[in-house]
């Protein structure tokens, strides 16, 4: 997509009166004015990642995930390097088990191999995160087993609770240490039907994400045990991750735990009534169905450019946001875009839905 093509998508977007997919879209004026407003500004800022509201929010998730502390990073990417790095000091074992959907086997470069010196083990080919016998039946040691909650490129998708009980069972029977990926860990307590202290009590480390499902501007935190704590904060520093100052992000990131983290279980239990009614498009499929978490895929029987297309003009004929982000499929004609149940579509139920998506396909070719 070119810089212009951005640009009119970006303003027909934040022209929409109803948006089905994503939140409504604020402008970088409207971000400071609600900092502007908060409490959280009131003192003196962080400095190299200490004090200020960056202490506060490492307090918080601490607090949130149950364990000793949590260290603020610039991005999960970074403090995903660190979580897996000291795992494979610790076990003396740099093998990783990765699934080849995971974010550092497809987003990352290859960077936990290229700056970490680690190695890769399949844990499954199937779309899922892996089953305790998969990782009992693994041909090689692992140091460290990385569980995506979820697993973002295969749908989304969750384990139960009990089979998560058993992959880390496994992995631990194997000496293998845990450490959970839970960039969307926020949404994925309905679900497993825990809290967030015992989805967290299961794991030696777990990373979060504060500019998903909370919206924040950017930043993740590593959380676990004191020790851990103390060796992320000095592989953040070498890593390059000391910024100077990063309140900015720290005080969106407060403020979408207290915004938008009451209300994610909310988006969760009207994802299922969104999916269900947009399952009853002609030719559509949703994965998975019902969705595990406030997110899921829609596939439709159109190639991409043509469902993008028809989602502008609607957008900028009627100010309706159906859903951007068409990306075709391996099926030739089908593309798929991931559907995220957020403030704007609580407003819309099933024949709201349902009406949305005809006007929709009033855009595509027939
Ligand atoms: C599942 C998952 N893990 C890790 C990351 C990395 O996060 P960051 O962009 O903060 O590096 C992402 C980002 O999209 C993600 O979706």
């Amino acid at each position: 997509m070119t810089g212009t093509d951005r640009e009119r998508l970006a303003a027909a977007r934040r022209d929409c009166t109803v948006i089905l997919s994503g939140p409504r879209p604020r402008s970088m004026a409207e971000v400071l004015a609600g900092m502007a407003g908060s409490r959280y500004v009131d003192g003196p800022p962080d400095t190299y990642g200490d004090g200020g509201p960056v202490t506060e929010l490492e307090e918080r998730v601490a607090g949130l995930l149950g364990t000793e502390a949590a260290v603020y990073f610039p991005t999960g990417t970074m403090a995903q390097q660190v979580a897996l790095r000291f795992g494979a000091e610790r076990t003396g074992t740099p093998a990783v088990g990765l699934h080849p959907l995971s974010h550092p086997m497809v987003h990352e470069r290859d960077a936990y191999a290229a700056l970490s010196g680690l190695r890769a083990v399949r844990t499954t080919t199937a779309p899922r995160n892996p089953t305790a016998e998969e990782i009992a039946g693994l041909d090689e040691p692992i140091g460290t087993l990385m569980l995506e909650l979820p697993l973002r490129d295969a749908g989304l998708v969750l384990p139960s609770w009990d089979e998560l009980v058993a992959v880390v069972a496994a992995a631990r029977a194997a000496g293998a240490r845990v450490h959970l990926d839970g960039a969307r860990l926020w949404e994925s307590t309905p679900h497993l039907g825990r809290s967030l202290a015992e989805v967290a009590a299961l794991a030696d480390s777990t990373y979060v994400s504060f500019y998903k499902s909370l919206g924040g501007m950017s930043g993740a935190a590593l959380a676990g045990p004191a020790e851990l704590a103390r060796y992320a904060r000095a592989w953040r520093h070498r890593h390059g991750g000391n910024l100077y100052q990063q309140w900015p992000a720290a005080v969106t990131a407060l403020q979408g735990l207290d915004a938008e983290l009451p209300r994610l279980a909310a988006y969760v239990r009207h994802a299922r009534t969104v999916a269900a009614a947009l399952a009853a498009v002609p030719g559509a499929r949703i994965h998975p169905e019902p969705p595990h978490t406030q997110a899921f895929q829609l596939w439709l029987p159109h190639p991409a450019d043509e469902l993008n297309r028809a989602n502008l003009e609607l957008a900028e004929r009627d100010r309706v946001w159906f859903a951007g982000g068409w990306r075709d499929g391996a099926v030739p004609g089908m593309a798929m875009t991931e559907v995220t149940v957020a403030g704007p579509a609580l407003d819309l139920d099933a024949a709201a839905v349902a009406d949305l998506a005809g006007r929709f396909r009033t855009h595509l070719p027939s």
